[in-house]
């Protein structure tokens, strides 16, 4: 696949949420990285090929798409109320940014055809996410959310955005998850399978 088609289909698969972020340089650069991270590791087709992880022992192919989208609307959505309620400013741009490429990094530790040494189990997504961000010009802010979304953040000082994400993260695989294995909200689901 050319770069330029890789470039459209990331355009199109987050069409919504990269009109969220208003800074023009910043959602270019934002679909330049996922566009790199597809070069780098030869995939070409995000929604059958990114794999969102193991749902009750079972792979899943397409959910990862949908995954970087409901986290960047979940944040969006946390990053306005807090506006609205408590008057903290919220750079939305970089919650927009954090939300799209928190799991950017991903498709190396799934990417079983390319040598580039990011690539495979070793390097956790948070690693590899940095790096193609860092390469396209992402801000520091949106590194920092790259690099401390996950429960590896409770040892580090987080910003408020990259705090949201980090909980927008935790709902959407909630939802997700309930709707895969057919439970409603109401329903409990033990805390492993949200981690
Ligand atoms: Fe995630």
């Amino acid at each position: 696949m050319s770069e330029g088609r890789s470039e459209e289909l990331v355009r199109e698969l987050f069409a919504d949420e990269l009109r969220a972020i208003a800074d023009a340089g910043l959602r270019n650069n934002v679909v330049k990285t996922w566009t790199l991270a597809m070069r780098l590791t030869g995939v070409t087709d995000l929604v059958s090929e990114l794999q969102s992880g193991q749902i009750y022992g079972e792979q899943k192919s397409g959910l990862a798409v949908e995954h970087t989208r409901s986290v960047t609307q979940i944040a969006l959505g946390i990053a306005r109320a807090i506006a609205v309620t408590d008057s903290i400013p919220v750079d939305l741009d970089v919650v927009a940014a954090g939300g799209l490429l928190h799991d950017a990094g991903k498709i190396f530790e799934q990417a079983t055809e390319s040598d580039h040494p990011l690539t495979g189990p070793l390097i956790s997504h948070h690693f590899s996410g940095l790096y193609v961000a860092m390469e396209c010009s992402i801000p520091r802010e949106v590194l920092h959310i790259i690099a401390f979304h996950a429960r590896e953040g409770h040892h580090h000082r987080r910003s408020l955005e990259c705090h949201i994400v980090y909980r927008a993260d935790a709902l959407s695989v909630d939802a997700l998850l309930r709707r895969e294995v057919g439970k409603t909200a109401s329903d409990v689901i033990p805390y492993a399978y949200l981690r």
